[in-house]
This record gives C-alpha cells, structure tokens and sequence, in this order.
C-alpha cells in the first residue's frame, strides 16, 4: 500500500505540466484517501467551523481541496524543495514540520513521507476540525507512517502556542483574494513565534490589480475579442516582512482614455516555495475577482482597496476620483 501512496507522489510531483498525468494521479489519491477515512466529496456544508479568524472549512470541502489538481501539484512540489532545502542545511540532523490545516488527509504532507526517513522528518498536525484530524490520523496509521506524526493538536491554529523550534510550516487556509478563511491570522500568530530561519509555506501571497479588456459587439457581432490584461499595480503582499493587515493597502490609478470596455481585477498570486508558483486562473485560489467595469459614463481614475481583516476577512475598495 504504500507504494502507492509514494507512486502517485512521485507521477505528481515529476509529470510537469502533464495535465492528464496529473489529473489521474491527483483522482488515484483521491480515490484511495476517500476508501481509507470514508471522508469523501458530498455534504459541503456539513461540519463547517466558524472562528474569530474566518471559517475553517467542512471535512468534505477540504477533501475537495485535494482535487485541484495544479494547486496540490504545486504545493506538493515546493514542500518537496522546503524540506529537501532543510535537510540539507541541517546535515544529518532532523527536521520538524508544522503542519496546520491539514485537512482530513493532510494531503500536502502525507504523500511526501514515504520518500524520507522518520528518523529525520518529525510532523505536527493541527487542525480545528476534529473529524478531520481524526481521518488524517487514519491515514498516517494506514500507511504506517505513525513514526513521522509527533503531536495531532485539534485547536486553532491561529491561537495555537508554539512549543519547539519548527523548520518549516505549512498551511494552506486560504481563498483567493483572502477572503474568508483564516489564512492571515495563521500566517500572523506563527511566523513570529518561530525562528527566523524557518521556512513559511507559502512563502508569499501577493494582491496585485489587473485590467482586463472586454470585447466589443456592434449588434449581432464580436468585433473585439478582448482578453488582454494588463498589470496596473500591486495592492498588498503577505509574508514574513508584512503581517501587519492595517498595511495591506493600496492605492491604483487607471490609464485614460480607455477605447473600449474593461473591468478591474484583483488577482492572487501564491509563491509556494522558490519557483514553485501558483498564478492567474491555476486554480481556485487565484480565481481573479471583478471589482469594477468601466465604460462610457462610468471612468473612475484612481481606486483604493484595503484588507479589512475580520471573521469574514475581505478586499474592500472604493473609487478616490473621477475622469472629467
Ligand atoms: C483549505 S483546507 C486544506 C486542507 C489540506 N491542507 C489541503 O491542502 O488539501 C483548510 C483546512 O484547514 C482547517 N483550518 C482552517 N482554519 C483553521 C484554524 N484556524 N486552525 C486549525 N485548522 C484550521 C480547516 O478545517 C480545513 O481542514
């Protein structure tokens, strides 16, 4: 059985950019968590958790997570580099991962562990869902790979007190744009409790705006396809340097005149690791969101957006001026 689990690691994290490949090793690991811990894909809403810090997401919908397949193949990929990265560093000694969120098949770490040895790679889980972290726990002792797994904390992992020096950590709890879940608060309750040379993964989310062209009917016909985006500035970007939210702002100007209709976007940009990257439209997490359209009478020239972080964290924005 666990040549399974390190087969279907090793067609993700090697197949490139093998959509197929990676579909159907993504889907095999699917397939197999689901039989092992009876947590599968139906019944979205049914356990969600709802904390100071955002929503921490139903056992199924985090099961989902899994089958975004550029997502996981990406994140796989950059944990593989962090932690090869810090085992080198450390010359023989052992590591120890953090890993928070994981979701009931602690997806971004379970398929790593057969390709290291437990006497070097230790693991702590937190989750705050306690049906997850049971299921993920069912799966660490299905594949035997209880010797990796210290501590299963079920508790928040924004509040969670850090006990011992951690090489790298892990979370992904997040939307695109970071609305909703508690991604910010893990990232700012962690970071500074660890040591500088910890590696945070993802190292980097980035809110940049974009301007997108529509395209362009004259009755019954597309006369401009539209498509073209173009970059109009970076709103806000989260890592170890910049955890303060009351920060993460910004301030865009548009470029005028404008010949045809365009919309504003915000995208999400996620550096897993390295050159390990997440960008426009690779999966749900960097869904670009519509903010404004601009046409003829409606040309705003200079927009804010801000982060108002809360339990339903969200981008707010509001236009400073007009054209004309
Ligand atoms: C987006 S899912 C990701 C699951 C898995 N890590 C993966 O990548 O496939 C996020 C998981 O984090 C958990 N979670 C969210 N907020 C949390 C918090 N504040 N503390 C602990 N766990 C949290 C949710 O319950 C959910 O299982």
């Amino acid at each position: 059985m666990l040549e399974v689990l390190s087969n279907l690691a090793y067609k993700i994290l090697n197949c490139g950019e093998d959509y197929l490949e990676m579909k159907e090793s993504v889907q095999q690991l699917y397939d197999l968590f689901k039989e092992i811990t009876q947590v599968d894909i139906e019944n979205y809403n049914s356990n969600d958790i709802f904390l100071p810090s955002g929503k921490a997401l139903s056992s199924s919908y985090a099961a989902h997570c899994l089958l975004e397949m550029k997502r996981t193949a990406i994140f796989l990929r950059g944990i593989k580099k962090a932690i090869d990265f810090k085992l080198a560093e450390k010359n023989g000694k052992p590591i120890r991962i953090l890993y928070a969120g994981t979701g009931p098949y602690a997806t971004l770490v379970t398929p790593l562990l057969p390709l290291y040895s437990s006497e070097l790679v230790k693991v702590d889980f937190i989750e705050i869902n306690p049906i997850s972290m049971q299921a993920a726990k069912r799966v660490v002792e299905h594949f035997g790979l209880t010797t990796f797994v210290e501590h299963y904390y079920v508790c928040d992992a924004a509040t969670f007190t850090v006990a011992k020096l951690y090489d790298v950590v892990i979370s992904e709890t997040m939307q695109c744009c970071l609305h909703n879940e508690p991604q910010v608060a893990i990232m700012q309750n962690l970071i500074p409790q660890c040591s500088p040379s910890a590696l945070f993964i993802p190292e980097q989310i980035t809110i940049d705006a974009q301007l997108y062209k529509r395209g362009t009917w004259d009755g019954d016909q597309l006369i401009d396809e539209g498509g073209a985006i173009s970059y109009l500035g970076e709103i806000f970007r989260v890592d170890k340097k910049n955890l303060d939210s009351s920060t993460f702002r910004g301030t865009i100007s548009i470029p005028h005149p404008l010949k045809s209709p365009h919309d504003v976007l915000l995208c999400t940009t996620i550096r897993v690791y390295n050159d390990e990257v997440l960008g426009f439209k690779d999966c749900s997490l960097n869904t670009p969101l519509k903010y404004y359209e601009i046409r003829d009478g409606y040309e705003p020239r200079t927009i804010e957006f801000w982060y108002n972080q809360s339990e339903k964290s969200v981008i707010e924005s509001k236009v400073l001026d007009y054209i004309g």
